[in-house]
Formats: C-alpha cells, sequence, structure tokens
C-alpha cells in the first residue's frame, strides 16, 4: 500500500534527512571551535605550533595527558586551565579532532 506516491517519498526522505545532516555538520564544525582554543600554542589544526604538535596524536593518549593535568595544582603547568576549562566530553572531541589531521 502507497501512502505517498513515489516521487513524493523520495523528498519526503531528503526533507527528513536535512536537520540530521546539519546536525552533524555543526558538530563537526564544533569540534574544530572547541580545539581552535588550543591553536594559539600548538600550532593551526595542531601542525607547526611553539609547543608539541597534536596533529596525529593518539586520542587516548592526547586525553590521557589532559587529564593528568586536570589533577594537577592550579599554576602547576601552562596547561592547567586549558585541561580544566572544558568538559571531560569536550575533551574527547577535542583530542578525537586533533587525532584525526594529518
Ligand atoms: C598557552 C599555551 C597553550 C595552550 C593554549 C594549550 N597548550 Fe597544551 N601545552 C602547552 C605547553 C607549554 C605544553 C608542554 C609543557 C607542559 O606540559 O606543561 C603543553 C602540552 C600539551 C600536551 C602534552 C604534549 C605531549 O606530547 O606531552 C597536550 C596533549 C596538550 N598540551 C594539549 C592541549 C590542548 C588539547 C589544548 C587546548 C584545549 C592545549 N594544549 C592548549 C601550552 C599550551
Amino acid at each position: 500500500m502507497h501512502i505517498f506516491p513515489r516521487v513524493f517519498r523520495s523528498w519526503l526522505t531528503v526533507v527528513l534527512l536535512l536537520p540530521a545532516l546539519a546536525q552533524a555538520q555543526f558538530v563537526a564544525n564544533d569540534a574544530r571551535l572547541l580545539a581552535s582554543g588550543c591553536f594559539q600554542c600548538h600550532g593551526t589544526n595542531g601542525k607547526s605550533g611553539a609547543f608539541d604538535a597534536l596533529a596525529g596524536d593518539g586520542k587516548q593518549d592526547m586525553l590521557n595527558k589532559l587529564n593528568d593535568q586536570r589533577k594537577k595544582s592550579a599554576n602547576a603547568s601552562i596547561m592547567y586551565p586549558h585541561a580544566r576549562g572544558y568538559t571531560p566530553q569536550q575533551l574527547d572531541m577535542i583530542a578525537d579532532y586533533f587525532s584525526k589531521q594529518k
């Protein structure tokens, strides 16, 4: 039983998928925006900055280092406010972003 004609059904699929695609796009851009707070010292996209390059580093290794930084006392390191300034979920997105840069 066809409630919708064939042509209308394909349009309906597109219309229903668009918000999901828009959302996926937002999440990807959002990770880069979060990571841009690190570009100043670690270079744009984690490449050739003043300090350690992060591009292509292992995600879990990066997260372990960031979590170590979070446990240190304030002023212990220049990294402390940056490791503390994001939620664990945001740090996960940031580490994921840098790990995927080539
Ligand atoms: C103000 C400059 C600055 C900013 C901004 C900054 N970092 Fe750092 N980062 C450093 C310095 C300096 C070191 C090395 C010394 C240290 O560990 O304290 C470092 C070390 C690291 C390390 C360990 C590198 C290694 O291989 O041992 C990681 C991972 C890291 N930063 C990730 C980040 C992330 C992710 C952000 C953004 C949320 C960020 N950093 C923002 C200066 C910065």
